[in-house]
């Protein structure tokens, strides 16, 4: 596994509309597995391909020491709304708060190629909404209300 560089906002692979994964394999699965050791490494619960430069639509995330892979990632139902303040990886000592779904469904491709979908709520669905955002070229500072600059806080990273 291996740290890879975090692109900052402003790099244009933050702006595109990333590809669908056509094939799930090895080299697949060492880039999530990458991703993952980068954002541990960063403290981050949460990252996107485009933010290690690839722009295709794989994320993942753990929010509470569970890790999840999610490949081609759908939200197919929301309920609710909750603002809360949100940070993110490619733009360090920024947060924001960010109007999200409290509740959502989701329906992604494992990294073994198998369809799932899974309910999230709370801290979870807002990482989430917040890494399929990066999929379409959406940065939370491009949404965000009261963005405010300040020290990286521990578990707002994504
Ligand atoms: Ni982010």
């Amino acid at each position: 596994m291996a740290i890879l560089e975090i692109k900052t906002a402003g790099d244009p692979v933050l702006k595109q509309h990333c590809s669908e994964v056509e094939k799930v394999d090895k080299r697949l699965r060492n880039l999530l597995d990458d991703m993952a050791e980068t954002m541990y490494a960063s403290e981050g619960i949460g990252i996107a391909a485009p933010q290690v430069g690839v722009p295709i639509r794989a994320v993942v995330v753990d929010v509470d020491k569970k890790r999840y892979d999610l490949i081609n990632p759908v939200i197919t139902y929301r309920e609710g709304s909750v603002v809360d303040s949100e940070g993110c990886l490619s733009c360090p000592n920024l947060f924001g708060d960010v109007e999200r779904a409290e509740k959502i469904r989701v329906k992604y491709i494992s990294r073994f190629n198998k369809e799932r979908e899974m309910e999230a709520e709370g801290l979870l669905a807002r990482c989430i909404q917040h890494e399929v955002d990066h999929l379409d070229g959406r940065l939370f500072i491009d949404i965000a209300q009261n963005i405010t600059r300040g020290k990286v806080q521990r578990d707002k990273a994504k």
